[in-house]
């Protein structure tokens, strides 16, 4: 019998594969796991660290449960992604029911139902004149979507040299080859070089790492920060220039929100170098920031919005762009159309599934609850900034990052090895052992990332914050660090 033999918690019987296998041990011997090192899973006999991969049987709410029957808080929302929480019985009815009217049929020169509703309710409440939605399974495939359209776009309306896309160091925007070539974060393009060509970096508006003359005044570094985008377009040439590809908040390197009049200048910039601008909202729209959609809250039209994630809250995959008018129009003539799509694209049961989310959003004021209740999370968290480890907390709505320094005072981050036995070491195993399900990242500087269900209010996040005090507590004692600097600041 293996030691990591698992019990149902539901029935409270034990439970194993069809093999008989302990999951754990099925996991680790078939499931390649997605951003996984597998090592950690290997037998400490075969060179791995011996770990047993967490298995995560039931939600309810806002909370989770292992194979043992241990619940955790769900900080993440599983990934940015179960808005409305866990076990909601009309999503799964929803779903039952769509499969029993009608289970699949492609959008192929076809349209179903669910997805003609879906379309039209995403286009009244996506900002302007955003009123096309093409429908993908996720939102990596929204974002290579978004820079097709945004290349046949301009091919068809005579600029053909317009293809290059700009994007922002360390943001993630999904793993298709175009998506990662707009991807920002070296480690996860480097082993699947060349990637597609055209794809230009700018600053982030991370502002705790700005320029130093510019820290204290966010309103300054948004226009320098918003500046770099035409300094990029001039450099590589208006001619060639497709399309900006940009978070509201971004999420790689620990949820960067957007400084004052970032995005005012950023929507100028386009307009005078006729560039599209792409929010890409796969992890901020669907409430995350406190509507439907964050341009919204932070006041800018986009071209083009890519979502996924939250609008089905994850009970069922589906993602889409949502393009303008403008960009449709030279696609309603003659003989051209977007060569473009995926089999499950806008799923029956998906799109049923999304529609009953929505209903949920409208039914319980999910969006008001996050605007009301935003500040409380903040200033819940701001709490931590009391720990000698923690150099940041920034963020919207119910996304926030927590940034890890070494010395507060110089703001000096860990090197690769302290950030290996910091966060992999010890962090993100501590956490989840605290009960706490959320994400120990770094992409960019070490910082955890909470972005947990929509419905939760204060006792949740005072519990989140006593479960984060007390780890990076003892966190301290896992970094060999000089008293000298670790208490500098204090
Ligand atoms: C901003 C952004 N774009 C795109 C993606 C890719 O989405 P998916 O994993 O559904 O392909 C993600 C995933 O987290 C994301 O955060």
């Amino acid at each position: 019998m293996s030691t990591t033999e698992t019990f149902d918690s539901t029935t409270g019987s034990i439970r194993t594969t069809r093999t008989g296998a302990a999951y754990a041990d099925a996991a680790r011997d078939h499931l390649w796991m997605s951003f996984t090192r597998q090592s950690t899973y290997e037998p400490k006999e075969s060179g791995g660290t011996g770990g047993s991969v967490p298995i995560i049987v039931k939600g309810e709410g806002a909370y989770i449960w292992d194979d043992r029957g241990r619940k955790y808080i769900d900080g993440l929302a599983g990934l940015f992604t179960v808005q409305v929480g866990h076990g909601r019985e009309e999503l799964a009815e929803a779903a039952a029911k769509q499969a029993r009217e009608l289970a699949f049929f492609p959008l192929w020169s076809y349209a179903h139902p669910r997805a003609i509703e879906l379309a039209e309710r995403l286009a009244a409440d996506a900002p302007g004149d955003l009123n096309r939605v093409f429908f993908t399974t996720g939102g990596g495939e929204a974002v290579e979507s978004a820079w097709k359209l945004a290349k046949q776009y301009f091919k068809l309306t005579g600029k053909p040299g317009k293809y290059k896309v700009i994007s922002r160091n360390i943001a993630y925007h999904g793993t298709p080859q175009g998506a990662l070539s707009i991807t920002g974060i070296p480690d996860a393009k480097i082993p699947f070089e060349p990637l597609v060509p055209g794809a230009v970096k700018v600053p982030n508006t991370n502002l705790y790492r700005a320029p130093e003359h510019l820290r204290e005044d966010p309103k300054a570094f948004g226009r320098y920060a918003a500046d770099r985008i035409a300094e990029a377009i001039e450099f590589e040439g208006p001619e060639s220039v497709a399309a900006v590809f940009l978070e509201p908040v971004q999420n790689s390197g620990g949820c960067f929100p957007p400084p004052p009049g970032y995005f005012e200048r950023v929507r100028e910039i386009c307009d005078e170098y006729n560039v599209l601008l792409v929010s890409d909202e796969v992890i901020c729209a669907f409430g995350r920031i406190g509507s439907m959609f964050a341009s919204t809250d932070f006041g800018y039209q986009p071209d083009i919005i890519t979502v996924a994630k939250g609008m089905s809250s994850g009970y069922s995959p589906i993602g889409a762009i949502i393009a303008s008018d403008r960009l449709f129009e030279p696609f309603r003539h003659g003989h051209e159309m977007f060569a473009h799509g995926y089999t499950f694209g806008g799923h029956p049961v998906s799109a049923a599934v999304a529609m009953a989310n929505l209903d949920i959003f409208e039914r319980e004021g999910l969006n008001q609850h996050v605007k009301d209740n935003a500040p409380l999370f903040r200033a819940t968290l701001d709490k931590l900034l009391d720990l000698p480890l923690v150099g940041d907390v920034r963020g919207e709505g119910y996304f926030y990052g927590i940034e890890l320094v070494k010395d507060k005072t110089t703001r000096e981050t860990f090197d690769d090895d302290e950030c290996e036995r910091l966060l992999r070491g010890f962090l993100s195993k501590a956490l989840f052992d605290a009960g706490l399900y959320c994400r120990a990242d770094d992409r960019g500087d070490p910082v955890i990332q909470l972005a947990p269900p929509l419905i939760i209010g204060q006792p949740e996040f005072d519990d989140i914050e006593q479960r984060l005090r007390s780890v990076l507590t003892e966190a301290e004692n896992h970094l060999e660090i000089p008293q000298s600097v670790r208490y500098r600041h204090l």
